[in-house]
């Protein structure tokens, strides 16, 4: 039979001026989607989002400016608008009831699963805004040597990431915290630990620790390496890359709370029985022979992607609520085209201004989000409670 198609064989000049090339590109798609500052820019508030955020109404408004002891804001053509750091302050008096009270340290979350594309990036990056935006003070940790979440904070992983901005000196033992990795990002109230493909590197370095030293526990170096910035942040969330890999692990033992994000189609359903099988012989190896246990606070199952119009995913949908049970966070977030269209820009549903899509659309997406955050949110609050009842016992 004759062959209709024709190769084309590609040698190893070939690769290396292919990645050169694609490296470029994205370099010429950064400044131009940064431009002019070249770095992200927060977003900004009119009165209407100043009254969501604090859950006021225009009147409460109005007085609390006559009192002047909040950031007015400017006044740009007839609006008045404040910077994402002015609203923050705002947020927080309005809502201190809702924030870490003394004696309680940061709640860690770690959004995992192993299947690949399932929203976790997303997910995470969305949480650390949603929880800013609740007047909570994050430290976004991208342990996904890929750096997804680090380009959603406007960093270029390869270029802008050194090694030693990533959790690598950590896991290889040339340091005990986490701290020295910490930068400001351009999102106020939002540090980052960046990953760089640098990071890769860990899963050589964990298991040779543990060659060298057998009492090491290669399980715990995220766990202590965070203890420090327990102090000082609110929430800690943690990206995974969707891998079973060292890093994966210290992350999931690292955490008080798990993330699932999960997809309502069957072979996404699949894998997830994969993940829970791995993750629970992997707990039973480490903490057999009489180790104290790992607990988590809570476990959610976030159905993420979802079509709401799709009949085949209504029926996974059901094997999920029967598998997962109260798992299951009470919210699906809806496949949309605000989160392509934001992913597209290199960020998510809290970094695009509202007017860029429908009115319609956008709040579909937004509601979805700000409730997934609430709902998580809930949670951390019931653990701060814990932790200070614990304190007071
Ligand atoms: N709700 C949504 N609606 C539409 N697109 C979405 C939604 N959530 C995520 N996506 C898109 O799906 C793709 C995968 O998402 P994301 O990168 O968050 O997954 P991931 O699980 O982190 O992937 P990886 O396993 O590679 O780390 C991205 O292009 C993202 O923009
Ligand atoms: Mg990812």
């Amino acid at each position: 039979m004759e062959l209709r198609q024709s190769i084309k064989s590609v040698s190893l000049d070939d690769i290396e001026q292919q990645s050169k090339k694609v490296t470029a590109i994205m370099n010429e798609i950064r400044s131009v989607m940064l431009a002019p500052q070249s770095r992200k820019i927060p977003p900004v508030f009119g009165s209407a989002d100043i009254q969501s955020l604090c859950g006021i109404d225009r009147a409460k408004l109005a007085y609390r400016m006559t009192l002047g002891d909040l950031p007015g804001g400017n006044v740009v053509g007839s609006r008045r608008v404040w910077t994402l750091e002015e609203g923050l302050t705002w947020v927080r008096s309005f809502r201190s009831s809702c924030l870490r009270p003394p004696g309680a340290s940061a709640v860690t979350i770690t959004v995992a699963n192993f299947k690949g594309g399932v929203a976790k990036t997303t997910s995470a990056v969305s949480l650390a805004q949603g929880l800013s935006l609740r007047g909570h003070k994050v430290l976004m940790v991208d342990l996904d040597p890929q750096g997804s979440a680090t380009t959603l904070f406007g960093l270029i992983p390869d270029a802008e990431v050194s090694s030693d901005q990533t959790a690598l000196s950590l896991f290889a033992g040339e340091e005990d915290s986490l701290d020295y990795a910490i930068q400001k990002t351009y999102w106020h109230d939002i540090d980052l630990v960046g990953a760089s493909p640098s990071l890769f590197g860990a899963e050589f370095a964990l298991p040779a620790r543990q060659m060298k030293d057998p009492g090491f526990e290669f399980w715990r170096t995220l766990d202590y390496g965070l203890d420090s910035a327990r102090e000082r942040y609110d929430v800690i969330v943690i990206d995974t890359p969707p891998a079973l890999s060292y890093v994966t692990i210290n992350s999931m033992l690292a955490a008080d709370g798990m993330v699932i994000p999960l997809p309502p189609s069957a072979l996404d359903f699949a894998s997830s029985a994969q993940f829970w099988d791995l993750f629970s012989d992997l707990l039973q190896q480490l903490y057999s022979g009489g180790r104290k246990q790992k607990t988590f606070e809570f476990i959610d199952v976030l159905l993420s992607r979802v079509e709401t119009s799709d009949t085949a995913s209504s029926v996974v949908r059901q094997w999920i609520m029967e598998a997962y049970g109260d798992k299951v966070l009470p919210i699906e977030i809806p496949k949309t085209s605000v989160t392509s269209n934001a992913s597209a820009e290199f960020g998510t549903v809290y970094d695009i201004p509202k007017g860029s899509v429908s009115a319609k659309t956008y709040s579909r997406a937004r509601d979805a989000y700000d409730r997934y955050c609430q709902l998580v949110e809930e949670q951390i609050r019931a653990v701060w409670e814990k932790q200070v009842r614990s304190l007071n016992d």
